[in-house]
């Protein structure tokens, strides 16, 4: 393996195989997290499920789910020792570029208002806000309402 691969990280399709890493980091970020079920499922139905990987090491994953000429983005995320370092800005630029390949016109996603680093990287990235979903989310105490966010691509 080169040097390169130590530093760049490398995007791949999520197996059944990556479910153990990828709950572990699940769990130890999310108030909330994703069940195995859910990732199973969404592997199984078809889902445009992917892992980054740095030097051999699950780093970030995400999901999406692309229709017709429309893709919602269900979950992205970087495990917390790595966060702030431009994988989570990366992996969503490979789901964007995912999309486009695909023919979408628009990309969706609910993000909580509470969470200051996704919104502020997903404004960044052109991202605007269409809708409130009332109390979307659960929270630690009562619900959290989502904010729906889309990208014209
Ligand atoms: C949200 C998340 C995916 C972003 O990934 P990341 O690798 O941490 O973010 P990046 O390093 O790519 O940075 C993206 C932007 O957020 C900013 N940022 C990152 N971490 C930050 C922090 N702790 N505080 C403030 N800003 C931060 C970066 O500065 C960057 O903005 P800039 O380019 O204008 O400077 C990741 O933090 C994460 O998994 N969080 C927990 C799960 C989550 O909230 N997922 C999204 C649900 S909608």
């Amino acid at each position: 393996m080169s040097a390169l691969a130590d530093i760049v990280p490398h995007v791949r399709a999520m197996g059944e195989v990556d479910l153990r890493p990828v709950l572990a980091i699940e769990t130890a970020i999310y108030t909330h997290p994703w069940t195995h079920g859910n990732f199973l499922d969404s592997i199984r139905s078809g889902y445009d499920c992917r892992v980054m990987e740095l030097a051999g090491e699950l780093v970030g994953y995400g999901v999406q789910m692309i229709g017709v000429r429309e893709a919602h983005l269900l979950n992205l995320s970087v495990a917390a020792s790595w966060q702030g370092n431009g994988y989570g800005r990366s992996l969503l630029m490979h789901f964007l570029e995912v999309a486009r390949q695909s023919d979408v016109l628009q990309m969706f996603l609910e993000v909580r208002p509470s969470n200051k680093v996704g919104r502020h990287l997903y404004a960044s990235m052109g991202f605007y806000e269409i809708a409130v979903r009332d109390g979307y989310y659960p929270a630690p105490h009562g619900r959290e309402d989502a904010i729906l966010l889309a990208l014209t691509l």
